[in-house]
C-alpha cells in the first residue's frame, strides 16, 4: 500500500489545482475520481446509452479501460478524452452515472488497484469515505456555494445563472444519492477555501502533510 492523500469535498472547491499542486510537490501520483465516472459517462453518450441505466452503465463501467497519465491526461480505451469529459453535457451525465452502485464497484475498484502500488494523491467525493478509510491524511476541501459557482464559471468562461444551475442540480445529486454520497469522513479535516488562496490552501495541507505523514514513512 502507498501513501493515500484523499481529497474530498463539492464541485467548484478547488481540488483539483490543489490535488495536482500537492502531487507536483510530493513526487505522488495525481488521480481525478471523477474524470473516471466522467470517462464512462462520455461513452454512454457516444453510444446514445441512458445514463441511468444500472444494467447497461454497470458493463460499460467494468469494460471501460480507463487511464489516467502525467498532467491530468484522461484515456478512455486508448483515446485521449481529457477535453471531451469537460463538456457541460458529460457533467450532467457523469452525476447520473455516478449514482449507480455497480459502477462505482467497479471504479473504485480501479481505484484501489492504483492506491495499492503508488503514493497518491487521490481527489473525489467519497475518497476518505469510501475508497480509502485508512487513507494518510484525508482532506475535506468546501467553500461558499457563491464562491464556487464564481470559481467554476470564470473556469469555463460561462454564464453566471447557467453555471449556478448546472452546480446546484449536480451536488444535490452528490450529497443525496444512496450509495456514497458526498459526505465528511469523520477523520477528515475540514478546510473552507472560501477566502483563502491557493498557496495558502497548499501550505494548510502541507503543514498537516508534514505533521501526519513525513513521521516514519518515506517520500520525496
Ligand atoms: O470537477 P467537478 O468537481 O465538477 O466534478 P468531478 O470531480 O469531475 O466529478 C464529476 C461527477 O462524478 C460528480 O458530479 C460526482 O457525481 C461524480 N463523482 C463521484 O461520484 N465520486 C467521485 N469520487 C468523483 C466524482
Amino acid at each position: 500500500m502507498g501513501i493515500v492523500i484523499a481529497i474530498d469535498g463539492p464541485a467548484g472547491a478547488g481540488k483539483s489545482t490543489i490535488a495536482q499542486r500537492l502531487a507536483r510537490r510530493l513526487g505522488f501520483i495525481y488521480i481525478d475520481s471523477g474524470a473516471m465516472y466522467r470517462a464512462v459517462a462520455l461513452w454512454a453518450l457516444r453510444q446514445k446509452l441512458d445514463p441511468s441505466d444500472p444494467h447497461r452503465m454497470g458493463e460499460l463501467a467494468r469494460a471501460a479501460s480507463i487511464t489516467l497519465e502525467g498532467e491530468a491526461r484522461v484515456l478512455l480505451n486508448g483515446e485521449d478524452i481529457t477535453e471531451a469529459i469537460r463538456a457541460p453535457e458529460v457533467s450532467r451525465a457523469a452525476s447520473l452515472v455516478a449514482t449507480i452502485p455497480p459502477v462505482r464497484r467497479a471504479l473504485v475498484e480501479k481505484q484501489r488497484a492504483i492506491g495499492a502500488q503508488n503514493n497518491v494523491v487521490m481527489e473525489g467525493r467519497d475518497i476518505g469515505s469510501v475508497v480509502f478509510p485508512n487513507a494518510d491524511l484525508k482532506i475535506f476541501l468546501d467553500a461558499s456555494a457563491d464562491e464556487r459557482i464564481r470559481r467554476r464559471a470564470a473556469e469555463v468562461n460561462g454564464d453566471r445563472d447557467v453555471v449556478s444551475r448546472q452546480l446546484s442540480e449536480r451536488d444535490a445529486r452528490d450529497r443525496s444519492r444512496t450509495e456514497a454520497p458526498l459526505t465528511q469522513a469523520p477523520d477528515a479535516v475540514y478546510i473552507d477555501s472560501t477566502r483563502l488562496s491557493i498557496d495558502e490552501v497548499e501550505e494548510a495541507i502541507l503543514r498537516l502533510v508534514r505533521a501526519r505523514i513525513s513521521n516514519g514513512k518515506e517520500f520525496s
